[in-house]
């Protein structure tokens, strides 16, 4: 397939076009800077612009927003959902004019979209965040965005990631450079469930949902056993032969990170029941065994 990739120089996106030009599919980066884009790209993928014009492909995987690290300061805030509205409506205007149409977009999104549901287990047909904060209001403009472009011959795939965990990058190699240096206290309440994924499973699963033709809407990207923010500092501290000295109050969270403390302190157990459905197999079903498999 010849595709078409926004954010492909990102976290998730170098590993996953990595995977797509190895299973034989030409992948086509769009990129706000080509040059520096294609020094990082794996040999088989080229970048272009966003104002150049881009070529008829069988399949769009857009990935590209603002990174939501950092504080949520208004122009911040402005920067991660506009990137992503804006991003995706120029994206899809283009697809609905191509010819031949594309015949699939993979669209990101995140398990944002549920709000904080201590307690609860969500799955794709679940209400959304019923407190409708920022993380969410993302994530549903973006999620509307994208549908917009859905068509007999277009399907639409909205990828609800979990917190993507690779110990090179992303929230698990942050925490793991942080540690390294200090002493490990907690972020977010020990209770709290947090919704994961491991890079790997989020690469295959992407591709999965692109090569399957009965996947479509929303798609929880989730290992199947979330873990909570008390077994997963424990289980960190452990890789590294330290102990856990306690965990920041959400009060003091909320002091130094603002509203952007809700994704640590939010309680999410998002199931991947479309996944499991459909007959995906994870690699890394619990956070545990993923933590011992990285020690091996
Ligand atoms: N990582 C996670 O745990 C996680 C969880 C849930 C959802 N997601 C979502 O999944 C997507 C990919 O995640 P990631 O971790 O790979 O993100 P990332 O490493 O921050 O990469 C995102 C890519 O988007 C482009 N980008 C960055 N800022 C932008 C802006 N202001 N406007 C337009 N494009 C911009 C960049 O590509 P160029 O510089 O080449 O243009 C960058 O490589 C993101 O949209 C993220 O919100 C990630």
């Amino acid at each position: 397939m010849e595709l078409l990739i926004t954010g492909g120089t990102g976290f998730v996106g170098r590993p996953l076009v990595e995977r797509l030009v190895a299973a034989g599919h030409e992948c086509v980066v769009v990129s706000r800077d080509p040059a520096a884009a294609g020094a990082r790209l794996p040999a088989g993928a080229r970048a272009v612009a966003y104002t150049e014009p881009w070529p008829a492909v069988a399949g769009v995987i857009h990935l590209a927003g603002e990174s939501i690290v950092g504080l949520w300061t208004p122009a911040k805030r402005r920067r991660i959902m506009g990137s992503r509205v804006n991003g995706t409506r120029l994206l899809v205007n283009w697809l609905k004019q191509v010819q031949p149409r594309p015949g699939v977009l993979l669209s990101m999104s995140a398990v944002g979209i549920y709000g904080d549901r201590p307690g609860e287990v969500v799955a794709e047909d679940s209400p959304l965040d019923p407190a409708g904060k920022f993380r969410a209001q993302v994530c549903l403009a973006w999620e509307m965005e994208a549908l917009a472009a859905q068509a007999p011959e277009t399907r639409v795939v909205l990828l609800r990631l979990g917190n993507v965990m690779d110990p090179a990058g992303g929230f698990l190699g942050e925490l793991l450079n942080v540690y390294r240096r200090a002493p490990v206290v907690g972020f977010g309440s020990p209770p709290a469930m947090l919704s994961w994924i491991s890079l790997r499973d989020t690469v295959a699963l992407i591709a999965f949902a692109l090569e399957n033709q009965a996947v479509s809407g929303p798609l929880n990207v989730t290992a199947p056993r979330p873990v909570s923010q008390g077994e997963l500092t424990a289980l960190v501290a452990a890789h590294l032969g330290k102990r856990v000295w306690g965990h920041l109050p959400g009060g003091v969270l909320r002091l130094g990170l603002g509203a952007f403390a809700d994704a640590f302190l939010d309680s999410q157990v998002a199931r991947p029941g479309k996944a499991l459905a459909h007959g995906f197999q994870f690699n890394d079903e619990s956070f545990a065994a993923y933590m011992r498999q990285l020690a091996d």
